[in-house]
């Protein structure tokens, strides 16, 4: 475990240890501009000890987000990222920001027709009357690939030591990767050379816009969690192509948001809390009806996607970020006899900021999160926290 705390570099970029705290959305906007609460959120998960501490879902252009009130990097959403930049940095720790485009994930009634790589049925907003995707011409393809070069370059400006470009969990740059939503005949469909095509694209702009040392994280799946998705062979592929495309870590994941939404994080399905949370009363009443026989619950277990991350570890060398489900001294231990280079937590330190210095200090053995994952249910209503 000690081995952990010992100073990592990342490019330029000194990291005081191997600890990250991943993308958890954090629902603290103001009309989507962030708020006093998120500077004051990453603040406390940097006092407590963690070298990295990622925001999460920064939106690179108003179409790109779920929902209305969500944040997306415009210069008021940037005003604010750079007083909690200097205030983290203060504290002593690293700041990171997940970039990323929702794709056809849209219940933002502003767009007419969300976008994807194909037209396909929109199964997370039809209720909100955004039944199908727009596939995306060229020209789509050019304008959000710059939409994300130009939102990295100015984090990099205003003092962000970090970006991390979300690939997985069914979001746009995801939904290329995937079989199931990209059916394209170009040469950005078919084979998983073609798929991640965009992807990369995307990534390279971002590399030559914010140059040769910038730490850009990628977040990719291992899978997406379902036959005739994105495998873990299809994953091997992309992790290679990752690192000649200037990818400075990849950072593990699975699961796709609208079908396997556990996958990602396994324990408890919170199914009253998102019944109660639903938009409107049609979307409540089909949660409520449908939601447990199409909502997967899946088991919680320590260390859950080690052994499929192993299989990345075998056949790249570029670092690696283990995430899903650390939560001991032994756990880690695991993660660095495997070859890992850095270790994300996500509700470990939803459940206390201060979980690595207690660990550490032997305070505690075990993080004492139940994975009731209400903390998904809270997140939308006044920005994330534990229940417990
Ligand atoms: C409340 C909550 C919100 C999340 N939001 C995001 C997000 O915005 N972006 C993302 O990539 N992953 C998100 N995740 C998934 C986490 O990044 C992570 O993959 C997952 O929680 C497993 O890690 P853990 O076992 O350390 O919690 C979220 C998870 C939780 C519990």
């Amino acid at each position: 475990m000690e081995r952990a705390f010992h100073e990592k570099k990342l490019g330029p970029v000194v990291l005081k240890n191997a600890f990250i705290k991943t993308a958890t959305y954090e629902g603290m906007y103001d009309h989507g501009i962030p708020n006093q609460k998120l500077i004051e959120y990453h603040t406390s998960i940097a006092r407590g000890g963690v070298a990295l501490t990622t925001v999460s879902y920064g939106a690179v252009s108003a179409d790109g987000r779920t929902f209305k009130h969500q944040m997306f990097i415009n210069d008021k959403s940037l005003e604010k990222l750079s007083i909690l930049a200097n205030e983290v940095h203060e504290a002593g720790g690293k700041v990171s920001i997940q970039l990323t485009h929702c794709g056809y994930f849209s219940k933002n009634t502003d767009v007419k027709r969300p976008l994807a790589p194909s037209r396909v049925f929109n199964e997370y907003g039809f209720m909100s009357g955004l039944v199908f995707s727009r596939a995306m011409t060229q020209y789509d393809m050019d304008k959000i690939s710059d939409d994300f070069a130009n939102a990295a370059f100015k984090l990099k400006k205003i003092g962000f030591d970090a970006v991390e470009i979300h690939m997985g969990h069914g979001y746009l740059l995801s939904q290329f990767l995937s079989p199931w939503t990209n059916k394209r005949k170009d040469s950005y469909g078919g084979s998983i050379e073609n798929r991640a095509r965009f992807p990369l694209e995307v990534l390279q702009n971002i590399r030559d816009k914010t140059g040769n040392e910038f730490p850009i994280f990628v977040k990719l799946n291992l899978s997406d969690g379902f036959k005739k998705g994105f495998s873990l062979e299809d994953s091997k592929y992309v992790s290679k192509a990752l690192k000649i495309h200037g990818c400075s870590a990849i950072v593990l994941s699975g699961g796709f948001t609208s079908k396997t939404p556990f996958y990602l994080m396994r324990g408890d399905v919170p199914l009253s809390g998102m019944i109660k949370n639903g938009d409107g009363f049609a979307e409540k009443i089909t949660m409520a009806l449908f939601g447990p026989i199409i909502i997967k619950k899946y088991k919680f277990k320590a260390n859950f996607f080690l052994d499929q991350a192993k299989e990345i570890r075998e056949v790249v060398d570029i670092p690696l970020v283990y995430l899903g489900g650390v939560d001991s001294k032994q756990g880690i231990k695991e993660i660095l006899d495997a070859g890992f280079d850095f270790i994300a937590l996500g509700r470990p330190l939803i459940h206390d900021p201060n979980f690595l210095l207690k660990l550490k200090s032997g305070e505690i053995k075990k993080s004492g999160c139940t994975r009731c994952n209400e903390c998904i249910v809270e997140m939308d209503r006044d920005g994330i926290r534990c229940v417990i």
